[in-house]
C-alpha cells in the first residue's frame, strides 16, 4: 500500500519541486527522474528522458540530453554537452564474490539477506569543464575526463582522458587532440569557463577563432597550474 500511494504521489511531487527550483536558480530541469538531491548549476538543462541519481553534479551552462541517459554519480563541468543515450558513472560489483547476485547483500533483491551490506564503490567519474559527449557514450565510474575532451559516439571509456583529446570506440581509444600542444596548455592556462557572465557576454563572439583567442588571452606559461577538477559552481544552495 505504502509503495502504491508513493508511486502515485511521487511523480507530480517531483515535477513540481523542479518546476519550483527552476524558477528559483534559473537552472531547466525537464525530467521527472532527476534526484532532488542532484546539484544543477545554473543555465544548465537536464532535458526529458533523463534519469539522475543523488551523486550528480552538474556545473553552470552545461545540458544533457535525453532520452535514455542516465547518470549515477558524477561530477561534470561547466559548459558540457552530453548527448542523448550516454550513460555515466555506473556502479559496479564485487566479483570477488560467490555471486554477483545481490541477494547476500540487500533484503530487496529477494528477501534472504538480513542486513544491507553494500560493498565500497569506486568514486564518482569526473568529467572536466567544456567536454563533449557524443550519443550512447558509457563512462565507467572513477574515470575522469579531462578539461575540452570529445567522447565519440558509442565509445566505452573505461580509462582517463587527457584534456582536448577526442576518442572514441570500444575501449575508447584516442582519435587525436583537438588542437596543438601549445593551444592546449594556453587554454588550459586561460580557464575561460571560470570567467564571470559579463565578461563571457562580452567575448562570445571570440570564441569562434582558437587562434586568435589564446594569443590574446593566455597569461603565459608563467602562470600558476591550475587544479584538472571542476569546482566553484553556482548550484544555487
Ligand atoms: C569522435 C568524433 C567527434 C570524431 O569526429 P572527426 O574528428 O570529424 O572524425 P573523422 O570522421 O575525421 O574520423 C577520424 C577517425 O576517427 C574514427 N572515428 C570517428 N568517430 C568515431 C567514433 N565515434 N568511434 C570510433 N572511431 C571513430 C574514424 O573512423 C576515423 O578513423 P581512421 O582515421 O582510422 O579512418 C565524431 O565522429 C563523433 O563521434 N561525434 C559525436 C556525434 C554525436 O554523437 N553527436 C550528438 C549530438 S551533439
Amino acid at each position: 500500500m505504502k509503495a502504491l500511494l508513493k508511486s502515485l504521489i511521487s511523480p507530480p511531487f517531483h515535477h513540481v519541486w523542479w518546476a519550483l527550483k527552476n524558477r528559483q536558480r534559473d537552472h531547466r530541469v525537464e525530467s521527472w527522474s532527476v534526484s532532488r538531491k542532484a546539484r544543477i548549476g545554473f543555465r544548465s538543462i537536464i532535458r526529458k528522458g533523463v534519469e539522475a541519481g543523488p551523486g550528480l553534479e552538474l556545473g553552470d551552462f552545461s545540458y544533457i540530453s535525453g532520452p535514455g541517459t542516465y547518470v549515477e554519480a558524477a561530477q561534470i563541468g561547466r559548459f558540457c554537452s552530453i548527448a542523448r543515450g550516454t550513460v555515466i558513472g555506473v556502479s559496479g560489483k564485487d566479483m570477488r564474490r560467490v555471486t554477483t547476485s545481490n541477494f547476500p547483500t540487500s533484503p530487496a533483491y529477494g528477501g534472504l539477506a538480513k542486513a544491507t551490506r553494500l560493498p565500497p564503490q569506486k568514486p564518482a567519474t569526473v568529467i572536466g569543464h567544456d567536454v563533449w559527449i557524443g550519443v550512447n557514450a558509457v563512462i565507467m565510474r572513477g574515470v575522469t575526463v579531462g578539461h575540452g575532451a570529445v567522447i565519440g559516439a558509442n565509445a566505452v571509456v573505461a580509462r582517463d582522458v587527457p584534456p582536448y583529446a577526442v576518442v572514441g570506440g570500444n575501449p575508447a581509444r584516442h582519435i587525436r587532440d583537438r588542437f596543438p600542444p601549445e593551444q592546449v596548455a594556453a587554454l588550459l592556462r586561460i580557464r575561460w569557463w571560470d570567467w564571470d557572465v559579463a565578461t563571457l557576454a562580452e567575448r562570445e563572439a571570440e570564441f569562434l577563432d582558437t587562434a586568435a583567442f589564446v594569443t590574446r588571452y593566455d597569461p603565459g606559461p608563467t602562470a600558476p597550474a591550475q587544479p584538472a577538477s571542476p569546482e566553484g559552481d553556482n548550484y544555487g544552495q
